[in-house]
C-alpha cells in the first residue's frame, strides 16, 4: 500500500519512462487506490480551476473489455492498463491537466507501478472509442501502466537514445538569475534549489525540456516560461508542450511541499525582456 512518507523528491529522482512492463496483472489494491484518486474531484482540479478526467482502462493483450484493441504502434510491450486523459484544448486547461496528471504519474512511481507520458505515439481514435468526450474536449495524453519489467527492450534503449532521454539539459540552459542573460548558479537558489531541480529533471515530450524559469534577486519569485520548438506539434492540433509546463509546476510543488516550502502560482506576467520570439510566459511561484 502507499506509504505517504515515501520522499516525492527521491521518486522524481528515479522516475522514468517505462515502455516494457511485466506480464504480471497490477494488483487489486493498487487497482482499488488508482480508481479512488481518478474518482476524486479535488485530485482532477488544477491551481486555478480547471478541471480534468482521468479514466482508467484495463487490457488484455492490447484488448479491453469492450474488445477495442488500443494501438500504440509497437511503443509499449506488456501494459496492464492504461490511464486517459481528458481535457479542454485550451491553454491553461492543459497546463493544469498535466499539473494533476504529473501529480498521479509521481503517486504511481512511489508505488513501483511504471508509466509512460504519451501525447504522440497511439493511436487517438481507438481510445476515444473508450471515453466520452464533452463539449471542447479531447485526449491530450495517455500513460501505460503494470509493473516495469526490468529488462528493457533493444527498441526502449534505442528510442532513448534517439530521443536523448538521459541528456537532461544542465542549469545554466534552463534557469536565470534575475534576467535571461544570468544563468542561475544552484548556490544563488536559495530555498528554491531544490523545487528547480525537480523541475529539470521532469518528462518531457521528445526531451525537449522547454521549460525557462527565472528567479528574482530576493530568490522569493520563480516564473515559468515556455520555449517552443517551432511547430512542434502543430500537425496534432495541440500545442503539447503545454503539458510539459503543467509537469514543471508539479514537480517544483511536490517538492515545495516535501521541504514545507509555503507560496502561491498565479498568473502574472513581470514583462521582463525576453531573449527570442519563442519564449512565452506561463505562470509564477511565489513563496509567502
Ligand atoms: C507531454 C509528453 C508527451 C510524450 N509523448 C510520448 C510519446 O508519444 N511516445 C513516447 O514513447 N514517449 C513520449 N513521452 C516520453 C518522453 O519521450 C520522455 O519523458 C523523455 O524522453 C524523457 O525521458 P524520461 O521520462 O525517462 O525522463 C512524452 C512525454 C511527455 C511529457
Amino acid at each position: 500500500m502507499l506509504n505517504s512518507k515515501q520522499s516525492a523528491i527521491e521518486t522524481m529522482k528515479k522516475r522514468q519512462s517505462i515502455r516494457t512492463f511485466d506480464t504480471q496483472n497490477i494488483t487489486t489494491a493498487h487497482l482499488q487506490l488508482i480508481h479512488e484518486y481518478i474518482n476524486n474531484e479535488e485530485n482532477l482540479i488544477g491551481p486555478f480551476g480547471s478541471k480534468g478526467s482521468i479514466k482508467l482502462i484495463q487490457v488484455t493483450n492490447h484488448v479491453s473489455d469492450k474488445g477495442i484493441k488500443l494501438g500504440t504502434y509497437g511503443f509499449i510491450k506488456n501494459p496492464q492498463a492504461y490511464l486517459v486523459g481528458v481535457a479542454e484544448n485550451k491553454k491553461y486547461s492543459l497546463v493544469e491537466f498535466a499539473y494533476t496528471f504529473q501529480n498521479l504519474v509521481i503517486l504511481l512511481t512511489k508505488l513501483e507501478i511504471g508509466t509512460c507520458w504519451m501525447g504522440g505515439t497511439f493511436n487517438r481514435n481507438s481510445f476515444e472509442q473508450e471515453v466520452k468526450l464533452g463539449e471542447g474536449e479531447f485526449i491530450p495524453c495517455i500513460t501505460p501502466i503494470g509493473y516495469p519489467n526490468q529488462k528493457q527492450r533493444v527498441f526502449d534503449k534505442a528510442l532513448r537514445y534517439v530521443v536523448k532521454a538521459d541528456n537532461k539539459k544542465s542549469w545554466d540552459k534552463l534557469f536565470f538569475d534575475a534576467a535571461f542573460d544570468v544563468p542561475l548558479d544552484k548556490q544563488k537558489a536559495g530555498l528554491l534549489e531544490v523545487p528547480i531541480e525537480m523541475v529539470r529533471l521532469g518528462p518531457s515530450a521528445s526531451n525537449k525540456q522547454p521549460w525557462r524559469l527565472l528567479l528574482t534577486q530576493d530568490q522569493k519569485v520563480c516564473h515559468f516560461y515556455i520555449e517552443h520548438t517551432p511547430n512542434y506539434s502543430s500537425k496534432l492540433g495541440y500545442d503539447m508542450q503545454l503539458l510539459d509546463m503543467g509537469i514543471a509546476m508539479s514537480q517544483f510543488e511536490l517538492a515545495c511541499n516535501e521541504l514545507e516550502i509555503k507560496g502561491n502560482w498565479s498568473v502574472e506576467n513581470p514583462e521582463l525582456p525576453l531573449p527570442n520570439e519563442h519564449m512565452e510566459y506561463i505562470v509564477s511561484w511565489e513563496t509567502l
